[in-house]
């Protein structure tokens, strides 16, 4: 029996969800989180399938024994295993991020339409099919990144480096001609001005977070689970606890948060 004082579990490879972390407390602040990032083994998006799947099911063992009512796979790179192949076997609901394609159709004119994602994910077409379901006319611009996650990971905000790997990837874009961008990696958002400004104000840049908030608040009404208390966030990293801190302070205000470090 799932219990609605229980706390959320929120999992990504590092530091990305975060940002989705930021979107779920400011719609349920009511709610207990469990926030783990894998910080010891980032970045995900690189490796083979077998490794994130033996990954991933260690970080829902854990969140499994700390009795969580629902868990939100705050990473793209998890999500496309297919959210219904993590959840065999778990007794709490999983939710994946949201792939945005509502949302991209909607806010695109000319229907060229750029993905922004881990190499992982972009193999996955996920986002591709999710988009293409509903409109089959529209042009598609995939774009792997894998350079971002490293460095924001590493906090290299406003370095040289960083800004030129935005301004190559932006490239890609403008010369497709694309007039939206889906940030398909939950890391990318800690960036998501610097990524507006490279490409310039005439495109439209798409973080899911927010998508995937609304997802996660209709499944917990849906099996009776909302809190209604005053919300408490755990904050659990399997390696460089500071880093963590300093990364979730840019999201959201930490002084109310407990932070720990673990070994999976
Ligand atoms: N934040 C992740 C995502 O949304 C994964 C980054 C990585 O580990 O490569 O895909």
């Amino acid at each position: 029996m799932l219990n609605k004082n229980a706390p959320i579990g929120v999992i990504d490879s590092g530091v990305g969800g975060l940002t989705v972390l930021k979107r779920l407390k400011e719609l349920l602040p009511r709610e207990h989180f469990i926030y783990l990032g894998d910080t010891a083994r980032t970045p995900y998006g690189s490796r083979d399938e077998s490794t994130v799947r033996s990954f991933v099911q260690q970080m829902l063992d854990y969140l499994e024994k700390q009795q969580v009512k629902l868990v939100v796979v705050a990473c793209n790179t998890l999500s496309v295993l297919g959210i219904d192949t993590l959840q065999k076997g778990r007794l709490f609901p999983i939710v994946g991020m949201s792939k945005g394609a509502k949302l991209v159709l909607a806010a695109s004119h000319n229907k060229n339409i750029g993905i922004f994602a881990t190499e992982f994910t972009i193999k996955s077409h996920a986002h591709a099919n999710a988009i293409l379901t509903l409109n089959p006319e529209v042009n598609l611009v995939p774009q792997a990144c894998p350079k971002i996650v490293p460095l924001i990971e590493g906090e290299a905000f406003g370095s040289a480096e960083l800004t030129k790997v935005i301004t190559d990837y932006a490239a890609c874009m403008q010369d497709a001609g694309v007039d939206t961008i889906i940030l398909a990696c939950t890391h990318y958002p800690f960036i998501k001005k610097e990524i507006e400004q490279a490409v310039g104000p005439e495109v439209a840049v798409i973080d899911p977070a927010e998508q995937t908030a609304l997802d996660t608040k209709t499944i917990l009404m849906e099996n009776n689970l909302l809190h209604d208390g005053v919300g408490r966030s755990k904050i659990v990293f399997t390696k460089d606890l500071e880093r963590g801190k300093r990364l979730a302070a840019r999201m959201f205000t930490v002084t109310d948060c407990e932070f720990k470090e673990v070994v999976l």
